[in-house]
């Protein structure tokens, strides 16, 4: 009997077994810097820790920053790269990021030592992931191990901002096709919401909600007329020349919890887009369910962040690893 066609089925499952999983993790692995820069993470965490610490704000906004990254062009650090005479405007600089977007110089400085430590080597697209992992845990969140290997992407464009990043006037079966685009499901999509649990919006992101929401009424009868009019207080109607910001969670700001979810079942969330995931039928139980349980909400939203990591990333030889992380090489 000849058994060499057998063996060359087995071995091509194997290799169809081993493309498609690797599709599936996008070739990202934990310690991927194990031996080529062991200090990596340690580094990361250490000028992470001591940024919240001067200023909490910074883990808000690196948490965001690596979604923005990460819906743009995938996790390629496309977001950190600076406009130039060549490229006007890069996603940094679009409305959606600039002036909101913040952590950018926690970044740099990690990138700085970690070059100090171990030249071209590190990413900025993975340096951004651990540090969105580190601010996480820094603000009470649950730990989780991020798998690295990311390559940086030297393309940066302003207008895919708005193209991929979801605006906040979204309602819930908006927001769940433009996650899905992503691969991300829709309890994902309400699981990672729950970032809102910190940080602050400036008033334009909802100021609708207050002044102008239709024809009938001036405001969203969706949001407690308590909360709208302190919301008021701070938030001048538009036009106005200035943008004051409000915490997306009053109730914990610094803290990321879920109280967020408990926040949009009283009718207290802050984004249209925040609180069409209570009101919306198909997002409701999901939102109650991440109310009730904290520590699986925790466990779920450390697993999506993980998920939002491997979107369309760059690995192997693709893209390059930059030396600052505001230019490409
Ligand atoms: C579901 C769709 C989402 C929409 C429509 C949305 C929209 C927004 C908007 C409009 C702001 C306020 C920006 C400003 O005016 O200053 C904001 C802030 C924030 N978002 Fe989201 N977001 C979404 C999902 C996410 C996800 C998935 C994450 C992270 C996992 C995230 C993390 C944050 C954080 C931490 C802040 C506060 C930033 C700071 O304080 O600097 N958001 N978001
Ligand atoms: C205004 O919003 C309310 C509440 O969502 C809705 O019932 C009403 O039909 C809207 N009116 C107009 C004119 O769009």
């Amino acid at each position: 009997m000849d058994k060499t066609p057998r063996m060359l089925q087995m071995v091509s499952t194997l290799v169809l077994i081993l493309s498609v999983s690797s599709l599936a993790s996008a070739s990202l692995e934990v310690g991927f810097y194990s031996s080529t820069c062991p200090s990596a993470e340690t580094i990361v965490r250490n000028t992470v820790n001591k940024a919240i610490s001067d200023n909490p704000g910074v883990a808000a906004g690196l948490i965001r920053m690596h979604f923005h990254d990460c819906f743009v062009r995938g996790c390629d650090g496309s977001v950190l790269l600076a406009s130039t005479s060549g490229n006007p405007t890069a996603e940094r600089d679009n409305f959606v990021n600039n002036p909101s977007l913040r952590g950018f110089e926690v970044i740099e400085e990690a990138k700085t030592e970690v070059e100090a430590a171990c030249p071209q080597t590190v990413s900025c697209a993975d340096i951004l992931a651990f540090a969105a992992r580190d601010s996480v845990v820094k603000v009470g969140g649950t730990n989780y191990e991020v798998p690295s290997g990311r390559r940086d992407g030297r393309v940066s464009i302003g207008d895919e901002v708005p193209q991929n990043v979801p605006r906040p006037t979204l309602s819930a079966d908006e927001l769940v096709t433009n996650f899905a685009r992503k691969g991300l499901s829709a309890d994902e999509m309400v699981t990672l919401s729950g970032a809102h649990s910190i940080g602050v919006s400036h008033c334009s992101s909802f100021s609708n909600r207050l002044y102008s929401f239709n024809d009938t009424f001036q405001q969203d009868p969706s949001m407690d007329a308590s909360y709208a009019a302190t919301l008021k207080a701070t938030c001048p109607a538009p036009p106005s020349a200035t943008d004051p910001t409000v915490a997306l969670d009053p109730s914990t700001p610094i803290r990321l919890d879920n109280k967020y979810y408990e926040g949009l079942m009283n009718h207290r969330g802050l984004l249209t887009s925040d609180q069409t995931l209570y009101t919306s039928h198909s997002t409701k139980e999901m939102v109650q369910t991440n109310a009730y349980n904290g520590a699986t909400w925790a466990q779920k939203f450390a697993q999506a962040m993980v998920r939002m990591g491997s979107i369309e990333v760059l690995t192997g030889s693709d893209g390059e690893i930059r030396k600052h992380c505001s230019f490409v090489n």
